[in-house]
């Protein structure tokens, strides 16, 4: 084939890659995952999800105040050198967990949902990030329900796998779901990245959120410390290694075992 030709064939084919890449970020949310689960399969790429950092958005809306929140945030972090994967959480049917103690032997929930599709998502990445509108002062309910059954489920060591947390309201009840939203870290060895407030953005109506220039900076802080972060303790890990573990001991107030 001549110079010429190939030269030919290429720029065609990047034409032809532009224009899929166009009608790709066009798609909703849903259908890319669909897309992207489908050429991993044609590829024989085992769809762990190469993503570095996890992102849940547990609004309902796929282009609501939650989703500007997680772009303001994924920019920078995209800017840090991480890849990260948004998961549209909040549109999907989660159900709650129902304590049928299944997943103790099987390490997955008895339930075969997205829960378990993110379990090896969540295993594979250094970091994850739960966004939450605020509903009654207190997160989404699907994405509790999510959470519950996902931390639950899964026994692989979360030590060191920085979690962070950002709420977004119209007015009140930010703080209230922060908290909420960090205990499932705190309670799995996971360190919280901070940022210069409690990560909270501000808006009502789908959009609003752009007009509150503090929260978007705040987001941006969040995910600057949150790269160093994760840069930090994968330099640590390869010094020190991870903390020694004791033997986990289980007791309650009544009895011990
Ligand atoms: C059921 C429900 C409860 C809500 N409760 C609160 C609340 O307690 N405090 C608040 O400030 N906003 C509340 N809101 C408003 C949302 O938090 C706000 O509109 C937010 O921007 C929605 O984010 P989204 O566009 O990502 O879905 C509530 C909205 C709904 C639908």
């Amino acid at each position: 084939m001549s110079f010429e030709l190939w030269l030919f064939t290429i720029k065609r084919l990047a034409q032809t890659m532009d224009a899929a890449k166009l009608i790709f970020d066009g798609l909703s949310p849903d259908a890319q995952e669909e897309l992207r689960r489908e050429y991993n399969e044609y590829m024989g790429i085992k769809d762990t999800g190469s993503a570095r950092v996890l992102i849940l958005n547990g609004s309902p809306k796929a282009e609501g105040n939650t989703a500007i929140a997680i772009k303001e945030f994924a920019k920078v972090l995209d800017a840090e050198g991480f890849d990260s994967e948004t998961i549209q959480l909040g549109s999907k049917d989660v159900r709650g967990c129902v304590s049928c103690g299944a997943c103790g032997k099987a390490g997955k929930c008895a339930f075969d949902d997205i829960v378990n599709e993110l379990a090896p998502k969540f295993e594979a990445a250094d970091g994850l990030v739960v966004a939450s509108p605020v509903y009654y002062a207190s997160a989404n309910a699907t994405l509790i329900a999510c959470l519950d059954r996902l931390f639950y489920s899964t026994h692989f060591d979360k030590t060191m796998k920085v979690g962070a947390s950002i709420v977004v309201a119209r007015r009140g009840g930010c703080s209230a779901t922060f908290d909420e939203l960090n205990k499932y870290f705190t309670i799995s060895g996971m360190p919280v990245a901070p940022s210069q407030y409690w990560n909270s953005v501000h808006g009502s109506a789908p959009g609003e959120a752009l007009m509150d220039a503090e929260g978007l900076q705040i987001m941006r802080t969040l995910a600057r410390n949150m790269a160093f972060m994760m840069k930090s303790i994968a330099l640590g890990k390869e010094k020190y290694g991870l903390p020694e573990k004791e033997e986990h001991l289980w007791t309650n107030f009544i009895s011990s075992k």
